[in-house]
C-alpha cells in the first residue's frame, strides 16, 4: 500500500498518488498542474528559471530555500511546503515588493528567466525585512548565483535586489505555516509507490540500513544535484530509490576521534559553513565557488564525495588533509581513508549494502600548511576543469609532510604521490619545487574535454604546486591576494 505524497501548497495539502517516483517537480507543476509561471531552461540545475522556494521543519523551525525544481523528484516533496512564483501576488493582485522592485529597476525584458531570479531573491526579502536590514552586495551576489539572464544584464537586477526591502513592506505568516507542515509529519517511514517502483524515506539509520540491504540495487538519493540529472538528461532508469533526507541521524556535525565528522545527509552550505570555521582562509573561496547557492543548499557533502566524480571539489582537498569516510551497513561501521575509498573511475570500495554515512576531516594542525584552488572559467556555478590542494609540514625549512591531491587530472581524485616523494625531506626552496612540479607528469596524464585540454591542464596544475610555494615560502610568502591578482574576486 503507497503512502501519498502530501505538501502545502496555495495554503492548502496537496496530495499526489498518481505520478512516477522520478517525476520531478518542474514537470509536475508545469504538466500535471498547469503551473506555468515557473519555467524550463536547461533542466540540469544550471539556469534558475525553474527556482521555487520549499520549506521545510528543521528541529521545529521553519527553513525556507530557494530549490531548482527540475531537479527535484517529486516524492521528495512530502511533509515540506512549495512556492512558486504565482504565490507572491498580494490577494488584491498587487505586486510583491521583490517584483515590484524589479519592475521599478527595469530588471527584466524577455521575462523567461524572472520569475527564477525573483524566487531566489524572495528569501532574502524576508530574511532581511524581519530584521529591517538591507541585503549587501555580497549577499546578493551569492542568492543569485544560480541564476542566468540573457537579455537584461544584471546591474538592474542587483539594484532591484537592493531596493526591495526599501518598498512597503508584506510580512509572512511563518507560525501558520509551521503549524500545517507539524500535521503532515509523519511518525512511520514514508513508502510511495507507482508502477512498482518505490521511493523509500526511512527515519532512523537502522531503517536505512535495513533497506539498503534489501535493495541494494536501489538508488541512495540526497540532493539529488547528481541523480536529478541521471534522469532529466541521461534518462536513465534508477530503479527503487532510498531517499536520505528524512535520516535525523546523517545531519550531525560533531568533533570525534579529533576530527569534525560531518554526517553524509548534511548540505553542502551547512558542511561548509562548519568546515570553514576550521579553514576560514584556505576554503571560504572554494564554498562560495562550489555550484550555487540553491544547490549547496540542497546537494550534501555526502552526496559529494559517494559519487566521487573525478572533477568533484571536495574530494581533492579532503583527501589532502588526510580524512576518512565513515561507512554503514546491517553489520556495523567500517571507516577508511578516503584516498582509499576510489578504486577507479566510478568505482568505489563500498559494497551494494553499504552507505556513506559522514565525513571525518582532521582539525588544523599547527605548522601545518594548506590550501585549495579550483580552476573554472567562471566564479560560481562551474564545474572545475582542475581543483587542487595541497598540504605540507616544514620542520628546520625542510618537509616532512607532503600530501597533494587533484581533481580533474585522472579518472578518480587521486594523491600525487610521486611529486610528494620529490618534495619530502628536501627544503622548501624553488628548485625543490620545479623538481616536483616535472614529477606530477609522473602521477597524471590528464584528459582533454571540453572543459580544458590535457596541456593546459598538467601546466596549471603544475603551476599551482609553484603557487602554493610563493604564498608558503618561509623566506617572503606572498599573500594569497598578490598571487590572485589574475584570478576571478568576489566583487564587494
Ligand atoms: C548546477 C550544478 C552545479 C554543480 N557544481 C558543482 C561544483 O561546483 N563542484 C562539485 O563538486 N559538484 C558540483 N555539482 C555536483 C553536485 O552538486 C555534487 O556532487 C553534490 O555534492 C551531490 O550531492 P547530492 O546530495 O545532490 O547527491 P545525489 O545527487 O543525491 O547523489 C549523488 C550520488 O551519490 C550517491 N549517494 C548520495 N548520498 C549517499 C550516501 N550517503 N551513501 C551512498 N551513496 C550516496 C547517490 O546514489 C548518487 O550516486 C553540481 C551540480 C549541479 C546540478
Ligand atoms: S531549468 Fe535550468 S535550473 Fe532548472
Ligand atoms: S529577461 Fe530575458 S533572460 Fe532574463
Amino acid at each position: 500500500m503507497s503512502d501519498p505524497i502530501r505538501f502545502t501548497y496555495r495554503g492548502t495539502v496537496h496530495s499526489v498518488i498518481d505520478a512516477a517516483p522520478t517525476r520531478t517537480l518542474l514537470q509536475h507543476l508545469r504538466e500535471d498542474l498547469h503551473c506555468t509561471g515557473t519555467k524550463e531552461g536547461c533542466a540540469e540545475g544550471d539556469c534558475g528559471a525553474c527556482m521555487v522556494v520549499i520549506g521545510e521543519l528543521r528541529d521545529g523551525a521553519l527553513d525556507l530555500k530557494p530549490v531548482n525544481a527540475c531537479i527535484q523528484l517529486l516524492p521528495s516533496l512530502d511533509g515540506k511546503a512549495l512556492f512558486t512564483v504565482e504565490d507572491l501576488k498580494q490577494d488584491d493582485g498587487t505586486l510583491h515588493p521583490v517584483q515590484q522592485s524589479m519592475v521599478d529597476c527595469h530588471g527584466s525584458q524577455c521575462g523567461f528567466c524572472t520569475p527564477g531570479f525573483v524566487m531566489s531573491l524572495w528569501p532574502l526579502y524576508l530574511e532581511h525585512q524581519s530584521a529591517s536590514t538591507t541585503p549587501n552586495r555580497a549577499e546578493i551576489n551569492d542568492a543569485l548565483s544560480g541564476n542566468l539572464c540573457r537579455c537584461t544584464g544584471y546591474k538592474p537586477i542587483i539594484d532591484a535586489a537592493q531596493q526591495m526591502c526599501a518598498l512597503p513592506p508584506v510580512a509572512f505568516d511563518h507560525a501558520s505555516l509551521i503549524a500545517q507542515l507539524e500535521t503532515l509529519q509523519r511518525d512511520q517511514p514514508f513508502n510511495y509507490a507507482f508502477e512498482g517502483q518505490h521511493f523509500f524515506a526511512p527515519h532512523t539509520l537502522a531503517e536505512l540500513a535495513a533497506l539498503r540491504s534489501a535493495h541494494p540495487s536501489a538508488t541512495i538519493l540526497a540532493g539529488s544535484t547528481d541523480v536529478g540529472l541521471w534522469i532529466t538528461k541521461q534518462m536513465r532508469e534508477i530503479g527503487h530509490i532510498i531517499y536520505l533526507g528524512r535520516v535525523a541521524e546523517l545531519q550531525h556535525i560533531r568533533r570525534d576521534h579529533g576530527m569534525l565528522e560531518v554526517g553524509a545527509g548534511v548540505s553542502l552550505n551547512n558542511a561548509y559553513a562548519a568546515i570553514c570555521e576550521l579553514y576560514p582562509a584556505e576554503l571560504t573561496e572554494l564554498w562560495q565557488r562550489f555550484a550555487s547557492l540553491p544547490i549547496r543548499h540542497v546537494g550534501t557533502l555526502g552526496g559529494n564525495v559517494a559519487n566521487g566524480s573525478p572533477i568533484g571539489d571536495s574530494m581533492p582537498w579532503l583527501i589532502a588533509l588526510g580524512s576518512e569516510v565513515v561507512l554503514r551497513s546491517t553489520a556495523g561501521k567500517r571507516i577508511l581513508p578516503l584516498e582509499d575509498f576510489y578504486l577507479a573511475y566510478q568505482k568505489k570500495d563500498m559494497l551494494a549494502t553499504e552507505f556513506v554515512e559522514a565525513v571525518r576531516i582532521p582539525l588544523p594542525v599547527a605548522g601545518r600548511q594548506f590550501r585549495t584552488y579550483k580552476l573554472a572559467k567562471r566564479f560560481d556555478q562551474d564545474i572545475s576543469a582542475v581543483c587542487a590542494a595541497f598540504c605540507i609540514t616544514l620542520s628546520d625549512d625542510k618537509v616532512t609532510e607532503a600530501r597533494i591531491a587533484f581533481g580533474g587530472m585522472a579518472a578518480t581524485p587521486k594523491r600525487a604521490h610521486a611529486a610528494e616523494a620529490g618534495l619530502l625531506g628536501q627544503p622548501w626552496t624553488e628548485a625543490n619545487v620545479k623538481q616536483a612540479m616535472l614529477l606530477l607528469a609522473q602521477d597524471y596524464a590528464p584528459l582533454s574535454d571540453m572543459r580544458a585540454s590535457s596541456d593546459y591542464r598538467m601546466k596549471t596544475a603544475q603551476n599551482l604546486l609553484l603557487r602554493f610555494w610563493l604564498e608558503t615560502r618561509t623566506d617572503e610568502p606572498l599573500a594569497a591576494d598578490a598571487v590572485n591578482a589574475f584570478a576571478f574576486k568576489v566583487a564587494p
